[in-house]
């Protein structure tokens, strides 16, 4: 029985997995994430509902999370690529629709060379934050989310 709802939401150029830098990024789409839950979670994969949502733009992400909020959804997995980085936006609007939401990262934005990716504006409004291990990243972080909402 499913007894959670999550949402997997992706920001801009996370469109293209597998294809984009794949020496950064990996060769995997996601595509793979359903399967490797299975994987790692085991029989708890049947009590989870997973949606997708993949956008390029600001807007339509917080769009999104608040019909998440609307939807009652329980939990969500934020990839928000560049915006993590500049988007007082989406902090703002994980500020109050109050899903538990864990941030996650294919890479390790904090071993990479640009400053600029070590800053998070919507760590401060997330559980914690999952970054490196490629999809396996995804996975981790929707185990979290279970374990967090099973208390
Ligand atoms: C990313 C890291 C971000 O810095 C970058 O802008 C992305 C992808 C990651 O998953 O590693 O688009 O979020």
């Amino acid at each position: 029985m499913q007894n959670y709802t999550f949402l997997i939401l992706n920001g801009p150029n996370l469109g293209r997995l597998g294809q984009r830098q794949p020496e950064i990024y990996g060769h995997q789409d996601l595509s793979r994430l359903k399967p490797l839950i299975h994987d790692v979670l085991g029989a708890a994969s049947d009590e989870i509902e997973l949606l997708f949502y993949q956008s390029n733009s600001e807007g339509a992400i917080i769009d999104r999370l608040e019909r998440a909020r609307d939807e009652a959804v329980h939990g969500m997995v934020l990839n928000a690529g560049a915006y993590t980085h500049t988007s007082l936006a989406i902090a703002d609007c994980l500020a109050w629709i109050q899903i538990p939401c864990v941030e996650v990262h294919l890479s390790n934005v904090w071993a990479r060379n640009e400053k600029l990716r070590h800053q998070s504006l919507i760590a401060g409004h997330c559980l914690g934050v999952v970054a490196g291990f490629g999809i396996l990243s995804y996975v981790l972080a929707v185990q979290a989310l279970l374990r967090h909402l099973q208390g």
